[in-house]
């Protein structure tokens, strides 16, 4: 086994070009396909990862991430290390750049979610291994490539879909931003002035020639949409909890918006959900809401991503 370049860093959506983020959602969708009916701990067939080892850094909470990340290097036949920032020396002073390299030395890959987007661009600049961002203050890929699954998966190309976000323009905003312009389809952002995406984040999309717009008007934003996404309106890190309540609330996503976007219109959320604020129980529950696929998705696009990554596909 020879170790892949570590310029195979998956950090954000917008340093990767189009053609390679659909080989890896195309090897997603077979290597889903083809374990279908295994039990959920069975080694995919050829073990692509037997040998390779993840480290995966958290300093932030995580449910979905931790488990599909981990589960993913055992189908994939790897395995995995799980370390929590505040007990790592990390917590305790030793530099970024000087963990990378030892980290390296004992994984072939590192997985990290991190309070700071510049300490993961810090990680990977001073890694010998490949750094995936598994959410940071900016942005949150990982997540989008299982959404790009989901929706797929559930209508077929996403390329000239039109797809509605409301709510706070967030890490997941920044990245579902960033998907819009590389899977080219039209994004409508609904957000209150308070909480707007990332002007740089829409300047460079509008760079691109993508077809993204902010909106404050969440009518505009559903008519007509394909896909509804939203997200909690208090990330990890916000601390103005009672403004953003207040100042997110006309941007809920409940039946009567539903009822406006496309009849065959599907709901996403990365989850956690903060039922009865940016969703209700009933669109949640409801028929047109594909959450549980979503978060299963985790799992499927986080095998592509660390199987190039690591030199694999
Ligand atoms: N969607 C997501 O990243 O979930 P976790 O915070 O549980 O990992
Ligand atoms: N925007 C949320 C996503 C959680 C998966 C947060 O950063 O907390």
């Amino acid at each position: 086994m020879t170790n892949p370049p570590s310029r195979c860093h998956f950090l954000d959506l917008k340093d990767l070009p189009s053609s390679l983020l659909r080989h890896i959602l195309d090897a997603a969708k077979l290597w889903k396909e083809a374990r279908r009916g295994l039990p959920k701990g069975a080694v995919d067939t050829g073990a692509p990862l037997e040998g390779y080892a993840l480290a995966m850094i958290f300093e932030k909470s995580s449910t979905r991430t931790r488990i599909s990340f981990e589960m993913a290097m055992q189908q994939l036949g790897g395995s995995s290390v799980v370390l929590q920032g505040d007990t790592m020396q990390l917590g305790r002073g030793e530099t970024v750049a000087d963990t990378a390299k030892v980290i390296s030395r004992y994984v072939d890959a590192i997985m990290i979610r991190a309070n700071s987007h510049a300490a993961v661009l810090d990680l990977a600049a001073n890694s010998d291994v490949p750094v995936i961002n598994a959410l940071t203050d900016r942005s949150h890929p990982c997540q989008l490539m299982a959404d790009m699954l989901t929706i797929e998966d559930h209508l077929g190309p996403v390329t000239g879909r039109k797809i509605a976000w409301l709510g706070d323009g967030n890490n997941v905003a920044t990245s579902l931003i960033e998907a819009a312009v590389r899977f080219d389809f039209e994004l409508v952002l609904a957000c209150p002035e308070n909480y707007l995406p990332a002007a740089d984040v829409l300047a460079w999309a509008q760079a691109e020639g993508g077809h993204v717009t902010v909106t404050a008007d969440v009518h505009k934003a559903v008519a007509n949409a394909d896909a509804v996404i939203t997200d909690t309106w208090v990330s990890m890190g916000d601390k103005d909890t009672e403004a953003r309540i207040k100042a997110l609330a006309p941007y809920q996503v409940n039946d009567a918006l539903m009822a406006r976007a496309k009849p065959e219109a599907i709901f996403l959320h990365c989850l956690p959900a903060h039922r009865g604020e940016e969703v209700t129980n009933s669109v949640m529950d409801g028929v047109q809401s594909v959450v549980w696929d979503e978060a299963e998705n985790r799992l499927h696009a986080q095998k592509a991503v660390l199987a190039w990554c690591l030199g694999k596909i």
